[in-house]
Order: C-alpha cells, then sequence, then structure tokens
C-alpha cells in the first residue's frame, strides 16, 4: 500500500495526512473485497524497513493504525464474521497497538469467513529467521537431526495454514515486493500500479480479477498438463 506520502505533498499537505487517508483507503478495500469471491486478503500496512524513519513519521503511522484497527476494524469482525491474522514481529510494535491487535484476535476467535492478514511491523526476512528458530529449537528438543525440509520451514512461518498469495498489487509505481513474503510469493502474479494508496478505488481490484483469469499457471509445471 504504496504512496501516502506522497500523496499528501502532491496536495501541500504533511506525510501524515496521507496516512490518514491510506487508512481510510484500507477500509474501502475491506469493503471491496468483501463483494468479490476473495477468501484472504493481505495488506502490508508498516514494514521492518519502515521503523527507520524518523520518530514522528513512525509514531504517526502506528497511531493511524492504532486508531483505525479500534475504531472501524475492530466493530465489524464479528458482524462481517472475519478471520484475522497479525503477522510480523509484535515485540517490536507499542502497547496499545498490542492491545488492540489482541482484542481482534481474541473477538475474531471462532470466525469462518474471509480472512484478513494485516502485515504490521513485518519483515520477510525476520519471519524466514523466525521460523528458521523455531524449526532449531524443536528439533534440538527432538533430538533430530534430519536436514530442514522445504515443508518444514513453510510450516513455521506465520502464515502458516493461510494459502500462499495467487496475486500481489502493489501501488505507487514501483515495481518491488519490499521484503513482502518472499517465500509465500514465488509464483504469485504480480501486479503494479502506478496509482498511490489514498486513491484506491474498488476497480483495482476487479481489474486484477479480470487479468488474472485470464493467465495459466503452471507453477514450473509445462503448460500442456495444467
Ligand atoms: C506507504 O506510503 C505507507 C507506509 C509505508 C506505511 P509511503 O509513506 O511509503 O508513501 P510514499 O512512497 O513516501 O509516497
Ligand atoms: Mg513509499
Amino acid at each position: 500500500m504504496d504512496g501516502n506520502g506522497r500523496w499528501a505533498q502532491r496536495q501541500g499537505m504533511p506525510r501524515s495526512y496521507g496516512h490518514e487517508a491510506g487508512a481510510k483507503a484500507l477500509l474501502r478495500a475491506i469493503d471491496a473485497i468483501d463483494e468479490t469471491d476473495i477468501e484472504y486478503v493481505t495488506f502490508y500496512a508498516f514494514s521492518t524497513d519502515n521503523n527507520n524513519r524518523n520518530n514522528d513519521e513512525v509514531g504517526s503511522i502506528l497511531g493511524i493504525i492504532t486508531y483505525f484497527l479500534s475504531e472501524y476494524v475492530k466493530p465489524i469482525i464479528s458482524e462481517r464474521n472475519y478471520r484475522v491474522r497479525f503477522i510480523g514481529e509484535m515485540r517490536m510494535l507499542p502497547e496499545p497497538l498490542l492491545d488492540v491487535i489482541n482484542d481482534i484476535n481474541n473477538l475474531a476467535l471462532n470466525n469462518k469467513g474471509k480472512m484478513l492478514v494485516f502485515a504490521i511491523g513485518y519483515g520477510g526476512d525476520y519471519e524466514v529467521a523466525n521460523a528458521v528458530n523455531v524449526i532449531i529449537k524443536q528439533k534440538n528438543m527432538l533430538l533430530d537431526d534430519k536436514p530442514v525440509t522445504p515443508e518444514e520451514l513453510k510450516k513455521a512461518l506465520y502464515t502458516v495454514n493461510i494459502p500462499d498469495p495467487d496475486a500481489v498489487l502493489r501501488y505507487g509505481g514501483y515495481k518491488r515486493l519490499s521484503n513482502f513474503m518472499p517465500l509465500q510469493t514465488a509464483y504469485s502474479e504480480l501486479f503494479f500500479t502506478d496509482k498511490l494508496w489514498p486513491d484506491f478505488d474498488k476497480e483495482d481490484i476487479l481489474k486484477v480479477i479480470e487479468e488474472f483469469a485470464k493467465i495459466k499457471r503452471n507453477f514450473g509445471g509445462n503448460n500442456d498438463n495444467v
């Protein structure tokens, strides 16, 4: 969800104004997803690398995320039966945000509907490192010296039991994934738009769904038998 800062600056407004607009766009995106048959959606809201921005901006982004989660996302969790997963380095997040995350997780515990995944304080390199550490601990405990398998590695990621993304859509004009799910996106179809995230429109998703439907996917096999 890139481009909040530029969106605000183009209007002569502070970057935080753009992050607020970005949060509103996120709510529109959740509504839009509801009208599609997409079952899993991930919003990459804040990366471990975003932490390198100046303290004011980091504080304002995390404050806005906390506010929007508690005021707008929390109330619709039960109403819309959403399943929820937060992925990222939770220990890096401030207490008030962790409290809301905890509340939302509890509310969603027995839900059965679409899954909203929020990547907050997320970095793919951290996720893989964490997975490796979890596996080492387990293997040590079980005195297991067999080599780690790709399946074991994927099961130790924060996205366990969430299917790999079929498609990724990045806003803001750059053609890169910026540490987003490096293992899980191995076969994802990648879409890029020059639009800035606060300009999100439901049509953006419908266009991706339409394009996606035309793509013949073979996951490394040959094209004939898939
Ligand atoms: C993306 O907007 C939102 C977050 C990183 C939280 P940016 O802040 O990256 O906006 P630009 O890319 O500077 O315009
Ligand atoms: Mg950016």
